[in-house]
């Protein structure tokens, strides 16, 4: 079985045909702001004139003959792009006469990762840009156990990286940074019950910078205290869960020293650390395809009628048959 997923939530546009076991071929385009961070209507316009370009990249290592469905991102992300992403999955399932799908893109960040590792019942940290989430599965849904009370820990690196004048993503510089950061200065540790919250950190973070810190010794702290929120709360999820692994998905999941204090607490258990490869960690249309497959072999497929785009679709609202 052959399927087509399209991923464009905000900025990675990408498609990608996926069979059972593995991906074909995935091509991506990015959306790099002018200045700032993402702004919707820019990223949307950028998804619409680059996705019949991407498409005819997928199509010449694939047929489009032989695709037996279509699954594009139907939410949560950005209402422009999701649009423009629901536009192209409808008018390719219509013209190849194959089923369309809509994927939950928070559940596709985890399946990616329950496809390409061992991990069977893990607890999920899910840690992008838009999204911190600690999840894991009962019964047929994935739930929630903690999330962030405000901004995502990727939004908040990003933010940070704006003030010290990086370009965005701002995540990947600052993981840089930190590597050469030694002092550790204080910053607001805030987690409340198994929930979180990293503005007050920006703006802490911030004050530090003006006051003319060293920029890899606020890097370090600011990781250090962060990721320390992220790895306390996935611990108590174990703890109270039962549970003896970890499964670390989204896009601030390429970063390794998250990795590492990750495998530190899980070692520390005799736990299991899982995270997948880096082409599956970041938003991918891989991850999108191969859940669709999952949704379409288990009898689930989107009528057009009912394919309006899910800006603000939640993981725990999706039913998971498998
Ligand atoms: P979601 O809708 O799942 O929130 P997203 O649009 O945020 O997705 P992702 O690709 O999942 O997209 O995550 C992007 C985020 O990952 C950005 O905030 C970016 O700064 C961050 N990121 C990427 N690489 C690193 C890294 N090495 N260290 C820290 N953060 C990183
Ligand atoms: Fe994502």
């Amino acid at each position: 079985m052959l399927v087509l997923g399209i991923e464009g939530t905000a900025w990675n546009l990408s498609a990608s045909v996926v069979d059972e076991n593995d991906v074909i071929v995935q091509v991506s385009d990015q959306y790099v702001p002018s200045s700032g961070g993402i702004h919707p209507r820019e990223a949307a316009q950028h998804h619409s004139s680059k996705i019949s370009g991407v498409l005819k990249k997928v199509f010449n290592s694939v047929d489009p003959e032989s695709i037996d469905g279509v699954a594009f991102s139907i939410g949560p992300g950005m209402g422009p792009c999701l649009r423009v992403v629901a536009t192209a999955g409808r008018a390719i399932s219509l013209a190849l006469d194959v089923p369309l799908v809509g994927v939950n893109h928070c559940v596709a960040h985890i399946e990616a990762g329950m496809w390409k590792t061992d991990a069977v019942d893990p607890v999920i940290l899910y840690a992008s840009g838009g999204n911190s989430q600690v999840i894991s599965r009962r019964g047929n849904y994935y739930r929630v156990f903690g999330e962030t009370l405000d901004i995502g820990i990727g939004n908040a690196l990003d933010k940070l990286g704006r003030e010290m004048g990086l370009s965005h993503p701002g995540g990947p510089k600052i993981e840089k940074l930190a590597r050469e950061g030694k002092r550790y200065h204080s910053l607001p540790y805030s987690v409340k019950g198994m929930d979180f919250s990293f503005s007050g950190l920006v703006t802490s973070a911030k004050t530090l910078l003006q006051k003319g810190i060293k920029r890899e010794d606020l890097c370090f702290s600011f990781q250090e205290t962060a990721f320390s929120m992220l790895v306390e709360v996935t611990e108590r999820a174990m703890a109270y869960l039962d549970k003896d692994e970890v499964l670390l998905v989204g896009g601030v999941g390429a970063n390794s020293r998250l990795r590492q204090m990750l495998s530190v607490m899980c070692s520390d258990r005799s736990a299991r650390f899982h995270c997948p490869p880096d082409h599956l960690m970041g938003d991918n249309g891989a991850m999108i395809a191969h859940t669709g497959m999952k949704m379409l072999t288990h009898g689930l497929k989107t009528d057009i009628e009912s394919s309006k785009v899910k800006p603000d679709y939640r993981v725990d609202e999706v039913e998971i048959p498998w």
